[in-house]
């Protein structure tokens, strides 16, 4: 028999959410998906089928911004069926209120910074309210902390413990999409690790825009004992952390990977450009010789450490020689990956009036040179596993090839098959061996 609604019941609240961008989006998504639950919403799987749509969005390139706006355009004539919009994250920040002159039929636009007050803000949306707007450019000092996280893993998750940036490299957004510089304190960001802990979770990943420069409002820990804190929790198997910025990358950071085994034998470390000159246009505010010693004390670890970094080419100004330096840069280092990136102006930021642009043909140029350098490289870095035994997490299954997905503890896909009748479980630790090797990827056989 169906349940009986009584005339009084509010009626069925539901929502669909897209997410574009980084981590930190995606962990943010989470976060205003458990918001939404609490406050009576049900989560569908499309615009159609949704009273309210959402679009977490980026801008970080230009690109990244386009996509939302088609998005919108796509989907617009919903609005006439009663559907309410709303843009978050970067692009909302970003825009503001200019994206109800784009895109009239938005109703709610509010940067990351404002998501503490989004229960508030759907009263006001369930009230009728045409345009509501949370836009905190960078005057909060408040982090957005909730117990309802919904996370999408149930074996691995996010802890954010610090939001926003201070940096402001010339060329990035971030400083005005995400507010300033905010660190949680380590008491909170430990309760929240220990209860994930016990939720049955062995993979915990720490979040922030820079999250090395994460600074205890307590003053109980610094960055590296809060990582080894995280990583002493019984139950925790892996704890990794993302994104560092060289210039807050201290050796005691590496220390502590070096004592606590749980730290995962990974740093990314934004390095941007190999030439001292362009980190310079940049305002990086450090040196490739800079740099390169902060890559040492990682390569003079007790175990090895897979090192990846983020590249920009074609900063206004680049020649070629310094290119060339970028490309020098990649085999000093010997990156096992790395994501690079055609150079995007951006509103607000200072590169934006920089003189001496490079054609868009060129940076693709330099992209593909790039890219096809660095192929080489992890060519020959994954190369050298073959023959090594290696415990991975499985995370998924690929059933057109018979093999099983998991990831090591260098946050390499590691493919295998297994001769057991059963497939271990998603979340489950799996020793392999390691049989071959492509550029991106290993293949191998469970022990
Ligand atoms: N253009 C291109 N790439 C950018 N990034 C940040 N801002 C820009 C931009 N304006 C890249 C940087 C950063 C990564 C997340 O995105 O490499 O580390
Ligand atoms: Fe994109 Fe940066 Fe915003 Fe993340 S923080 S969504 S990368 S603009």
């Amino acid at each position: 028999m169906q349940p009986v609604k009584s005339p009084n019941e509010a009626p069925a609240k539901t929502f669909y959410i897209e997410t574009f961008g980084c981590q930190m989006n995606a962990h943010d998504s989470e976060k205003v998906i458990g918001t939404l639950q609490h406050q009576g919403y049900t989560r569908v799987e499309s615009e159609e089928a949704a009273d309210l749509i959402l679009y977490n969005t980026c801008s970080i390139r230009d690109k990244a911004e386009q996509k939302v706006f088609h998005r919108l355009n796509d989907y617009k004539k919903l609005y006439s069926q009663g559907k309410r919009f709303g843009v978050l994250g970067c692009v909302a920040q970003q825009e503001g209120e200019k994206i109800f002159e784009r895109a009239p039929f938005v109703s709610l636009v509010s940067g990351s910074a404002s998501y503490r007050k989004l229960p508030e803000m759907l009263v006001q949306l369930e009230q009728g309210k045409q345009h509501i707007t949370g836009l905190d450019d960078r005057q909060t000092e408040e982090t957005f902390e909730t117990e309802f996280t919904a996370r999408s893993n149930s074996h691995r998750g996010y802890i954010t413990i610090i939001e926003g940036c201070d940096k402001f490299c010339a060329y990035c957004v971030v400083p005005y999409t995400r507010g300033k510089e905010r660190s949680r304190t380590s008491t909170s960001v430990l309760n929240e690790a220990r209860r994930m802990a016990d939720a049955g979770y062995t993979e915990i990943q720490l979040l922030g825009q820079n999250v090395n420069s994460y600074r205890d409002p307590e003053g109980k820990r610094t960055f590296a004992e809060l990582l080894a804190a995280v990583g002493e929790i019984p139950g925790i198997r892996r704890v990794r952390f993302t994104t560092s910025h060289p210039r807050d990358f201290t050796h005691d950071i590496v220390d502590a990977i070096d004592a606590v085994p749980t730290l995962c034998d990974h740093v990314h470390l934004p390095v941007q450009s190999g030439s001292s000159r362009v980190l310079h246009l940049m305002q990086r505010e450090y040196t490739r010789d800079w740099y390169l010693d902060r890559i040492s004390w990682v390569k003079s670890a007790k175990r090895p450490i897979s090192m990846t970094t983020d590249i920009i080419v074609g900063f206004p100004g680049e020649t070629d020689a310094d290119f060339e330096e970028t490309v020098s840069l990649l085999g000093e280092v010997q990156y096992d990956g790395v994501f690079a990136f055609k150079y995007s102006p951006r509103p607000n930021t200072p590169a934006i009036s920089m003189a001496d642009s490079i054609a868009d043909e060129d940076k693709s140029k330099r992209l593909q040179a790039l890219l096809d350098c660095q192929r080489e490289i992890q060519r020959h870095n994954y190369a050298k596993h073959i023959g090594q035994e290696i415990e991975v997490m499985v995370e998924e299954y690929n059933a057109a090839r018979g093999q099983v997905i998991g990831r090591t503890s260098q946050n390499k896909t590691l493919n295998f098959t297994t001769k057991q009748p059963i497939l271990p479980a998603k979340g489950n630790y799996v020793k392999v061996r390691v049989t071959s090797s492509f550029p991106n990827s290993l293949v191998g056989e469970a022990v």
